[in-house]
């Protein structure tokens, strides 16, 4: 499988559990309490863990027929509690003896779901987030993902002060990377792969570095967009020149490179969360994701949960299986889920036909324009699926000279141009599917070649159809600024999360279509096998892209405002997001036919607005404990608590508990379809940190269907720190049978200085 072309590696969640021979790799999450508290006659000299080896080693010594020794790969201490090993299903049973054994489940590959972005958020240098003072370079960003090429200018060391003390990480060293790799800008680098080998075989060295060295590109851009230097001059082939720059470019960065050619295990995952929180990281920024799953059953939640408890903000891809509804993952509350949308920038081109007409495409071709050529749409130009252009199915001698026009679908991006190049095409049209609508990615081609909207697409088959020698050209119009932005992509993964519909996600969007970030001079930018360009700079697309953004923004935040937790920081980044473009009108979304308004379920809270983010009045504040109670009134039994709290909660069993009182920033409200005149009420809690003595007035901008209100309808802060709270009711008016599973409204608190802004979504069930 290819993992590189900008859709694939943005993508999805294929998890493939793969046993080698009889055994296989398990993740066992432990209830560390119970060891403890079990084996206190071996006195306190011994960490919990190594009683644990202990015992299993006791029980696992005790199976007869099976004296194969115990074949570990990690164990993990820090944000989750347990151990990975190869085992068989026999030991798996034996192990569950095991004093304080919570589960066991089968090690799971997941996949990776890409500078102009600083100025269309509203950062300049030497103003506001980015005022020097205010940018100090003790915040530590963890990327999580394919490595990173750390001689790259965007992680040099100069004017940068040394590595704060608190900092435990190292650089790991291994092919083609050194302890020397690390400065005090890149100030550590790990790699996992125990459980990936054990279920691919040895990494093959020609093919991938054994290191932290990124092979991919992936993990240099994303760490770049988070943190990385200011860089003059950055471009792609003379495309998107300008300042390259990380959101928090003063930040440190920490490189722990689980994902490789194939993917990314969970037992690598975990173990690199693990690390990296033992290490000191500030801030975990993972691009990659899998199916959505109850948090109990998910490696990821349950890890960050662990991470988020220790006071590290984390945030994630929401996926690239948009526009389906309910596609999000990554949806756990104490994640910062980030959706990704287009910005102001756009790399157009103009497709021009023999009857005059001309549409807009995206492409990133670096060479001159084409003449009006003959053009030919694929599926009359081959065999079975030619339409798609799917290896050998074009016939050289009706495509040799022509622009062929191919349809999305079946196989990559890339596949699609190399069978046309291969083929002896002159041009290509890679036309949108009806359900991507008008979104428009540019690629990296080596013929020229664009992508065109669905609608666009349909037209210039309907010309080829009824022409008998149709012709087109392509112009390539460079890079275009000012386009109306943002704009929801259409590949962006979408709400209501199936495991949590109490809670709207993704939480955000940020800037993830067509973005320009650091790339490895090794790596060629369209994986075809006779590129041979070297690159400093790249531009690709996906939820993998606005990730990072986010994780940038966050550190600014930490940076400014050491003591906020990870909820205050998520609340601050929500509650200030807009929701309207660049023209005053409701962000649209691609992926509709009419450019129709996105939805919370497209952009949960809206878009990123980091100006304001830095002083947002209010926050809505979240302790671990509150989490907690929020999975008890999930109805999680026991063990499934003890897997997130690892073994240090009871929930308590006489208070009432209901999922919609979590005091998140936003509203998810599930309500009977049938109903007239039910109501659910929620709580809120709010903390001043914008002026001492403000008053906030409540607006409400009621969703279709229920009627909402809110008491107190005024907040009158006197301190600041100073909590007060408030009550929400919605209430349920009869519906009329036409309106749509879905209403939306907002709730804002407004003062003088602040708006705080809070989106309700309505689910009818
Ligand atoms: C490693 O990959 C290269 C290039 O694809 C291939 O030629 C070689 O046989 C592979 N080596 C192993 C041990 O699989
Ligand atoms: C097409 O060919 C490429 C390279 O030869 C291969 O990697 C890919 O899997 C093929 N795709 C399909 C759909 O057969
Ligand atoms: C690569 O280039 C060679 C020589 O120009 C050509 O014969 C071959 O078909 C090309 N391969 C691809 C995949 O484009
Ligand atoms: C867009 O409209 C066409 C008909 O005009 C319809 O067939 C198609 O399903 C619509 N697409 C979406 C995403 O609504
Ligand atoms: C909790 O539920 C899981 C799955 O149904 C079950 O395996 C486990 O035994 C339960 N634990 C308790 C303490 O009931
Ligand atoms: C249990 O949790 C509390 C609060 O979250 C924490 O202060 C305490 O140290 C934890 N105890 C253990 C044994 O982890
Ligand atoms: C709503 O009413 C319809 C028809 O009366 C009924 O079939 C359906 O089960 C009801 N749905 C719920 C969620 O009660
Ligand atoms: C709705 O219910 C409330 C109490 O639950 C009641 O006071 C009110 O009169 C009802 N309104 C209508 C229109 O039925
Ligand atoms: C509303 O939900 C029902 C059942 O959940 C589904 O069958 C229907 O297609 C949905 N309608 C819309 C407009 O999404």
């Amino acid at each position: 499988m290819v993992l590189w072309t900008p859709l694939l590696f943005l993508a999805f969640m294929a998890t493939t559990s793969i046993a080698s021979m009889d055994k296989q790799t398990y993740i066992i999450h432990m209830d560390k309490t119970k060891i403890t508290a079990s084996d206190h006659t071996l006195g306190n000299a011994k960490p919990w863990y190594e009683l644990m080896m202990d015992s299993m080693h006791e029980i696992l010594s005790q199976e007869e027929e099976d004296m194969s020794p115990l074949e570990l790969l990690y164990i993990y201490k820090t944000s989750i509690s347990g151990f990975a090993a190869q085992l068989s299903t026999k030991q798996v049973q034996s192990l569950k003896r095991l004093n304080g054994f919570l589960s066991a489940t089968p090690d799971e590959m997941l996949s990776l779901h890409i500078t102009h972005t600083p100025q269309f958020l509203g950062l300049h240098l030497g103003e506001g987030l980015w005022n020097a003072p205010t940018l100090a370079s003790d915040v530590i960003i963890g990327i999580v993902d394919t490595g990173i090429w750390p001689e790259h200018v965007s992680f040099k060391d100069s004017s940068i002060s040394q590595v704060p003390s608190r900092w435990k990480g190292t650089c790991e060293e291994g092919t083609k990377f050194s302890v020397a790799n690390c400065n005090k800008k890149l100030i550590g680098a790990r790699a996992f792969y125990k459980g990936y080998e054990t279920i691919v075989g040895r990494i093959n060295e020609t093919m991938d570095y054994r290191s932290p060295r990124d092979f991919n590109g992936h993990g240099t851009h994303t760490a770049s967009t988070a943190a990385g230097n200011l860089v003059h001059n950055a471009n792609f082939l003379g495309m998107a020149k300008g300042l390259a720059s990380g959101m928090s470019y003063t930040s440190r960065i920490a490189a722990y490179k689980a994902c490789w050619r194939r993917g990314c295990t969970n037992s690598d995952l975990l173990a690199a969360i693990d690390r990296a929180v033992a290490d000191g990281v500030d801030v975990l920024s993972l691009s990659l994701g899998g199916f959505s799953k109850p948090y109990y059953s998910d490696n990821i939640a349950i890890a960050t949960f662990g991470a988020v408890q220790n006071g590290v903000f984390v945030s994630c891809s929401a996926g690239n299986s948009g526009p389906f509804s309910s596609s999000v993952s990554n949806a756990a509350p104490w994640i910062m889920t980030v959706a990704a949308s287009y910005i102001d920038r756009s790399f157009p081109t103009t497709v021009k036909l023999g009857n005059g007409k001309t549409f807009e495409g995206s492409s990133l071709y670096s060479g001159k324009r084409t003449k009006q050529l003959p053009l030919v749409y694929a599926s009359t130009a081959g065999g079975q699926l030619a339409q798609f252009c799917i290896n050998d199915s074009l016939v050289p001698k009706l495509v040799k000279g022509k622009i062929v026009a191919c349809e999305q679908g079946i196989n990559s991006r890339v596949e699609k141009e190399e069978q046309v190049k291969n083929a002896g095409g002159a041009g290509m049209l890679l036309l949108n599917a009806e359900i991507y609508g008008e979104e428009l990615l540019a690629d990296s081609h080596t013929l020229p070649a664009t992508s065109l909207g669905a609608s666009a697409g349909k037209a210039i088959k309907n010309y080829v159809r009824l022409n008998k020698n149709p012709t087109a050209s392509i112009t390539f119009r460079g890079t275009v600024y000012g386009n109306i932005a943002p704009v929801m992509a259409a590949f962006s993964s979408r709400g209501p999360s199936l495991v949590g519909r109490d809670v709207i996600k993704p939480d955000i969007t940020a800037p993830g279509v067509n973005i320009l970030a650091a790339w490895p001079p090794k790596t060629i930018p369209s994986l075809l096998k006779n590129d041979t360009r070297s690159i400093l700079f790249n531009i690709i697309s996906g939820t993998s892209m606005s990730c990072p953004h986010v994780s940038g923004l966050a550190a600014l935040l930490k940076s400014t405002h050491k003591d906020w937790s990870p909820a205050a920081i998520k609340s601050a980044l929500m509650t200030t997001a807009y929701v309207l473009n660049s023209k005053r009108a409701p962000i649209a979304d691609i992926a509709s036919n009419s450019s129709k308004a996105a939805t919370p379920f497209a952009f949960g809270s809206g878009h990123v607005n980091p100006k304001c983010a830095s002083d947002p009045g209010l926050i809505y504040d979240i302790t671990s404990e509150d989490y907690l109670n929020y999975l008890c009134s999930l109805n999680y039994n026991s063990t499934q608590i003890a897997l997130l709290s690892r073994g240090n909660f009871t929930c308590p069993n006489n208070a009432f508990l209901q999922p919609g009182d979590l005091n998140y920033p936003s509203f998810a409200v599930l309500l009977d379809q049938n109903a007239s005149n039910t109501s659910v009420t929620y709580k809120r809690t709010v903390t001043n940190v914008g002026t001492p003595m403000s008053t906030y007035v409540v607006q409400v901008d009621e969703p279709n269907g229920v009627s909402v209100t809110v008491e107190p309808k005024c907040l009158k802060f006197e301190n600041l720190g100073e909590k007060l709270s408030y009550n929400v009711r919605f209430n349920a008016l009869r519906r009329t049978k036409s309106s749509s599973n879905f209403s939306f409204g907002s709730l804002v608190w407004m003062s003088e200085f602040y708006t705080v802004r809070s989106p309700i979504a309505v689910t009818w069930q």
